[in-house]
């Protein structure tokens, strides 16, 4: 977009005390990111030779989540010790851009929904003008600036909520703070900004005034009402889920537009991450989180619950599953009420039914764990079946331990399997055994006590208690 070069500025040094909250409001989450990722995630995708983050409050864990969600990036930050007005807050970040020669673009940390759209838009508005600036209408305009034009229309400052009489106050045209302005205008001019205003504070808005006055008033972009939601910023917590509930709409959105069917969509709740292919059906209640990937023509029914899960093509996940950084073959049936913990890889057309937890469990093609079973530390082969009730007992106490059960194996139910042990390829464990010990390939291995039978017991027991009875 563009000729010039651009560098961008996020203020980002404010407490947000609206937030009542001792994380700093710029490590709230939404979908799953913090607040601060958005602007740095425009930045870079606006191609910004540069970005600057002017950081104050909790700098240090700030920069640690930059760090490790941008490494590598063109990132650097810059500590604003005092908050003494965004024009401050913009003169801090001088030092590092001394050098650029270019458009600054400036954001807020706290504004997540801004769309690219809006500063491609901005680019093009601004031309060759020192100021291009973003306006809004809200029906609640609150404090923000309210841009004053002139008798052409020319943008001749913008007022603050604080400073405004009755009818600038009236003014229903609202400063958002995204700014595009000129690097040689913006520094040259800053220095001259004062705090002589209703907050004391240095205003960088003033510049818009200052444009004017040298007689090339800035270019003003101005969203209708829908594309102000996106400049909207977050200060408390109902912001916090209005922007969330935008940021939901956009993903959910994306998803249903690529082939993604949502039996209601305002009920799947997704992260920025997430890839869901094409004749895939999500039901209600559907949470996919961090970075989950899921194949096409899966279905995934009701109140589901994935983190970092990879499922592969045509696989169905009944109700109320719970999947956590687990890996999932083609054409799988899981669930309902199945739990699959860190670790788990299941091949193709594997079943894992109710009740079933598997942790670090390796499922070969076509195995079964039907029914209320847990399977830890374990290699289970192609086609072997899990009756109900089976346990591997792999943690002793000190140790964790694993079982290797083999391919087309056979485990009755209600066994117990103390690992480390193994049972061969087509093995036969009869129901109720605790095995102890290898079972080699083929053999039938039952550890319960022989069943005796005594004939006519009961009905002796009957004719004794019926006597005793008549004698009292
Ligand atoms: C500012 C604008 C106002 C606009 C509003 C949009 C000024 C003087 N006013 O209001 O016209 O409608 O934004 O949101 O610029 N920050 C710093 N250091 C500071 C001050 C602020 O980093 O010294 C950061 C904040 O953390 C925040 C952003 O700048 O991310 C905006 O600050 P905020 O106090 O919310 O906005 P106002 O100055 O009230
Ligand atoms: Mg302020």
């Amino acid at each position: 977009m563009g000729t010039k070069k651009k560098a961008v500025v996020i203020m980002a040094a404010g407490q947000g005390t609206r937030m009542k909250s001792k994380t700093t409001k710029l490590l709230h989450q939404v979908a799953g990111r913090p607040l601060i990722h958005y602007p740095i995630e425009l930045g870079l995708a606006l191609g910004a030779e540069r970005i600057v983050l002017v950081l104050g409050h909790q700098r240090d864990a700030i920069e640690a989540y930059v760090e490790s969600a941008f490494a590598g990036a063109p990132i650097e930050s810059v500590i604003q010790a005092e908050q003494l007005g965004t024009a401050h807050a913009v003169l801090c970040a001088q030092p590092l851009l001394s050098d650029f020669d270019g458009d600054v673009v400036i954001l807020s940390g706290d504004v997540p929904c801004l769309h690219e759209n809006i500063l491609t838009a901005l680019d093009a508005a601004k031309r060759s003008a020192p100021v291009g600036l973003v306006t809004m209408r809200l029906n609640v305009p609150n404090r923000y600036g309210r841009l004053v034009r002139d008798d052409a229309g020319n943008a001749n400052a913008i007022v603050e909520f604080a400073d405004g009489n009755t009818q600038q106050r009236a003014i229903e045209e609202l400063n958002s703070g995204i700014y595009q302005v000129d690097a040689q205008f913006l520094f040259s001019t800053l220095n001259t900004i004062g705090s002589d205003n209703a907050q004391g504070e240095f205003y960088l808005t003033d510049l818009v005034e200052i444009a004017a006055k040298q007689g090339s008033p800035a270019q003003v972009i101005y969203l209708d009402a829908e594309q102000s939601q996106w400049a909207v910023g977050v200060n408390n917590r109902v912001d916090l889920a209005a922007a969330e509930a935008q940021i939901q709409a956009r993903l959910r959105t994306g998803l249903m537009l690529s082939g993604v069917t949502m039996i209601d969509p305002s009920r799947v709740y997704l992260e920025a991450d997430v890839m869901v292919g094409a004749d895939t059906t999500l039901g209600p209640d559907v949470y996919l989180k961090g970075s989950t990937m899921i194949g096409s023509g899966c279905t995934i029914e009701q109140g589901s619950y994935l983190i970092d899960t990879v499922i592969a093509d045509g696989t169905t996940i009944r109700p109320y599953c719970h999947l956590e950084r687990a890996q999932v073959g083609a054409q799988c049936i899981l669930g309902p009420y199945a739990r699959l913990r860190e670790g788990t890889v299941l091949d193709a057309t594997v079943k894992i039914g109710n009740f079933v937890e598997t942790k670090k469990a390796h499922f070969g093609e076509g195995a079964k764990a039907s029914h209320l079973s847990y399977v830890g530390d374990a290699t289970v082969g192609a086609e072997a079946n899990i009756g109900a009730g089976t346990i591997t007992c792999n943690y002793d106490g000190y140790k964790k331990s694993k079982t290797v059960i083999g391919k087309g194996a056979f485990i009755g139910s209600d066994t117990q399997l103390v690992a480390p042990v193994s049972v061969g390829d087509g093995a036969v464990v009869g129901a109720g055994t605790t095995v102890t010990q290898d079972v080699p390939d083929d053999a039938l291995v039952v550890s319960r006590t022989a069943q005796k039978h005594v004939d006519g017991w009961a009905a002796r027991k009957r004719e004794r208690e019926a006597n005793a009875k008549k004698d009292s």
